[in-house]
């Protein structure tokens, strides 16, 4: 027995939501290390849909407790909200089902508003990021500057002015010099004490919770948002995230040890797709790109915007593996490449005439990159709903084979649709 760590392998959305809900029925706990209100996990139970920002994808079961560890970002008002909208669909969250760091970082409405201005400026330069416009990026820069507001300042009234003059010296003067209206103290204060009671009951000193559920035996699920080539060092930087998004931020964004981490699950959708700017080697432009998208349904569940689609990138996967020590994967949405002719796995990249292995981390050279493709034959049959590997078809069970071997790991899990009991497994994560 042992904890399981979830990461994405690609660019996000690979079907960690709906994984992390299988799992964690098998889980006493669900930890979020890093990121915020920027992932957009979907849950498909008995045709129920459920659409998870902020909150730990464990939270639609009963009897779990889910964790918002020290390496997320919060928007309390987008906490409020989610907790709200479950209440809508029947999920109750409490304190007894939900516990929050005290040493969280908290996102505020200048976080989002300098996202969203900068973004704005930057298109014009066509230098924009495509962030969510969530505010992550200059919440994490705060917090790194050591002028966050946290969690548990919301419940010491002594120190929370000072800490709002800290950030707000720093916040109006970026505001003077993009020439928009400076932010009063008072507004923020109030933005922060009309949600503090929302807030302040799930506080918990997670670290010690962990290290206590830890050695009574308990099995702990951490759940990763966005995915390894979104990571602010490993990604396809400037074009990432403002978080470690790798399996080792699990660690550290929840105050457990890296020695109690355990499998670590890496997943991986069947082909490659990612929202915003930046290079993508594979992407397809043309109608399998749109067929991917259509079957896939491919839009964001953040911001709606329409996902860019291209065939599976083998070479990317495999440094994934290796920046995450992924122990195996579990293979999404291999139903949507269901009826294709054929199928290309990229194996490496061709850069001015020299074949290579991986991508280089020089944005020039990204995008100057070309892929080096395998074809295989692909199958007719519809794999959706299969619920064993008997079911596969042939050809579909050779296109898992090639990507375990370029890849160099094993396949754990499979899914092939996103509803919570049409998953394959092969190896228990829990029980490896
Ligand atoms: P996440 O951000 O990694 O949790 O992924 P998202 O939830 O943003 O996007 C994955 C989408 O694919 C969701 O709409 C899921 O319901 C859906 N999905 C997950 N697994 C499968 C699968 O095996 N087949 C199909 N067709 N859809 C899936
Ligand atoms: P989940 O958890 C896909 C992308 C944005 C943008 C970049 C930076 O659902 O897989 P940010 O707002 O984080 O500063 O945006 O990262 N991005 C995601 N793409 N899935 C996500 O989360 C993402 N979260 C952020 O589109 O390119
Ligand atoms: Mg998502």
């Amino acid at each position: 027995m042992t904890n399981v760590v979830v990461v994405g392998s690609q660019w996000g959305d690979e079907g960690k939501g709906k994984i992390v809900d299988w799992l964690s029925e098998r889980a006493d706990i669900v930890v979020r290390f890093q990121g915020g209100h920027n992932a957009g996990h979907t849950l498909v139970i008995d045709g129920v849909s459920y659409k998870l920002s902020l909150l730990p994808s464990g939270i639609v079961r009963g009897g779990k407790i889910s964790v918002i560890g020290n390496g997320v970002v919060l928007d309390p008002h987008a906490l409020v909200a989610e907790i709200d909208k479950l209440a809508g669909q029947g999920v109750k969250v409490t304190p007894e089902n939900l516990r929050i760091a005290d040493n969280a970082t908290l996102i505020l409405s200048v976080h989002r508003e300098l996202d969203g201005l900068r973004e704005d400026a930057a298109s014009n330069s066509g230098t924009k990021i495509g962030t969510t416009r969530r505010g992550i990026g200059p919440a994490y820069e705060d917090k790194v500057g050591r002028r966050a507001i946290r969690v548990m300042d919301l419940a010491d009234m002594e120190t929370l002015p000072g800490k709002v003059d800290r950030i707000l010296t720093h916040h109006n003067a970026l505001r003077r010099g993009l020439g928009e209206k400076e932010v009063s103290h008072e507004a923020i204060m109030q933005e922060l004490t009309s949600v503090a009671e929302r807030v302040l009951p799930f506080r918990e000193t997670v670290w010690e919770l962990l290290d206590k559920e830890r050695r009574k035996g308990a099995r702990i699920l951490f759940e990763g948002a966005q995915g390894s080539l979104l990571d602010i060092d490993h990604g396809t930087y400037p074009f990432v995230t403002s978080s470690n998004t790798v399996a080792g931020q699990a660690s550290a964004g929840s105050g457990m040890g890296p020695g109690a981490l355990g499998y670590i699950l890496g997943i991986t959708k069947a082909y490659t797709t990612r929202v915003g700017e930046g290079p993508f080697p594979t992407e397809l432009k043309d109608e399998i790109g749109q067929f991917l998208g259509e079957k896939g349904h491919e839009f964001g569940t953040v911001t709606g915007r329409k996902r860019r689609c291209g065939w599976f990138d083998a070479a990317l996967v495999r440094q994934s593996v290796a920046t995450n020590g992924i122990t195996g994967i579990a293979l999404t949405k291999l139903d949507v490449l269901d009826g294709l002719d054929e199928l290309k796995i990229c194996v490496g990249y061709k850069l001015d005439g020299v074949q290579i292995d991986h991508l280089p981390a020089s944005q020039g050279a990204q995008a100057r990159v070309e892929p080096v493709y395998v074809t295989l034959e692909g199958w007719k049959e519809s794999t959706v709903g299969a619920r064993k590997w008997a079911d596969l078809p042939a050809q579909a069970i050779k296109y898992v084979r090639q990507v375990e071997e370029l890849i160099g790991a094993p396949v754990a899990l499979l899914s092939t649709s996103p509803e919570r009991e049409d998953t394959i497994l092969v190896t228990d994560p829990f029980e490896d």
